[in-house]
């Protein structure tokens, strides 16, 4: 029996956060080290042209996004890593699938509705994201997708483009499943209602690659006011990092104090920036190393592509057939 395929990918539009590195990336390790998957993992360049990065920039956080993910120990020789746009077949892909996906289900997507809002203007390309993630996945047959929880509803999308495709045209694809952590949703350090996010702006991230220093000085803006004694939800989303990055008795300590009244917040600033400064140490000095090799990322990339590409080629011939497209 050959073994279940994981596929995932993230768009490289800025350094990484802790947000998709407990929601996404963790599992993606954890999923690695098991050896019981095939995991496809790429960097979804073509997302990324539905946002506002000028060439230039869309090239050099492809290359940041890249190191970032063999620093955090993704390893090309378990996991096919590479970048969406040098295997030809994800677009044409997303093409037939925009033939059987109906538009009323494509104006439900929250993602699609938060960002035409957040950059005032709706793109085709942006109506059409969701279709070409389903294609993402679907090339390569893939079965679960890890991610977190703003990308539930995609997944979900893609389950039934599936369907759809099949009743059309034969039984094909999987209905592919999502795969959550336990923490799905990282939430934003300025703004604890909403999800951490690069789009929020730099002071509501802590970026994996920040260094002590600056993992200190965002967390001592970070928001805890507590209002009419209800747990604040700064306040939560700090104690469930140091849960995540600390050690676990420092982290009881933190809950005990925090129910009893006495905890203060600096103290639980100073041990959480502690803890994730530590926990990425060795991250920082690969990363930095990665990127001075520029040449030796590309032999990665065009590794991983081309052992997507078959796989993709092959896949893609199968459903040209059942289309009836040359
Ligand atoms: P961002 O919102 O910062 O632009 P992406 O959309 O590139 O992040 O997300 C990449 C991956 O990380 C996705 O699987 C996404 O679900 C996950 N992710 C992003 N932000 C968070 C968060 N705050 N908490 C948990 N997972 C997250
Ligand atoms: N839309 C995802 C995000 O914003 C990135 C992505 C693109 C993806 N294609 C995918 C995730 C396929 C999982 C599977 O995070």
């Amino acid at each position: 029996m050959s073994k279940p395929v994981i596929v995932s990918g993230i768009q490289p539009t800025g350094n990484l956060h802790i947000g998709n590195y407990l929601g996404a990336v963790k599992n993606w390790l954890e999923l690695q080290k098991s050896g019981k998957y095939q995991l496809y993992i790429f960097i979804a360049d073509l997302h990324s042209l539905t946002g506002k990065l000028t060439a230039e920039q869309l090239r050099e956080q492809v290359r940041i996004t890249a190191a970032e993910l063999l620093a955090a120990d993704i390893d090309p020789d378990k996991t096919t890593f590479f970048v969406q746009s040098q295997v030809i077949g994800h677009a044409d892909l997303a093409w037939i699938f925009n033939c059987v996906t109906p538009m009323g289900e494509l104006e439900r997507m929250t993602q699609y509705k938060d960002k035409s809002e957040q950059l005032n203007k709706t793109t085709a390309g942006l109506f059409d994201y969701p279709v070409l993630q389903a294609a993402d996945i679907l090339i390569y047959k893939g079965e679960q997708v890890p991610v977190g929880q703003d990308q539930v509803q995609h997944v979900e999308l893609t389950r039934d483009i599936a369907r759809w495709f099949n009743n059309r045209y034969g039984e094909f694809f999987p209905e592919a499943k999502h795969l959550l952590t336990h923490v799905p949703k990282v939430m934003s350090l300025l703004e604890p209602e909403k999800k951490m996010s690069k789009s929020l702006g730099a002071g509501h991230v802590i970026e994996l690659r920040e260094n002590p220093e600056e993992i200190e000085n965002k967390l001592k803006k970070a928001v805890t006011a507590t209002t009419g004694g209800v747990q604040a939800p700064g306040v939560i989303n700090l104690l469930g990092l140091l849960k995540e990055f600390g050690d676990k008795k420092i982290h009881d300590a933190f809950v005990s104090a925090e129910k009893e009244g006495s905890i203060r917040y600096g103290d639980l600033k100073k041990a959480l920036g502690e803890a994730v400064a530590q926990h990425f140490a060795e991250f920082r000095i690969k990363r930095e190393k990665l990127l001075k090799d520029p040449k030796k990322l590309d032999k990665i990339l065009a590794k991983g592509a081309a052992k997507a590409q078959k796989v993709a080629t092959k896949n893609m011939a199968e459903v040209r057939k059942l289309v009836g497209v040359k």
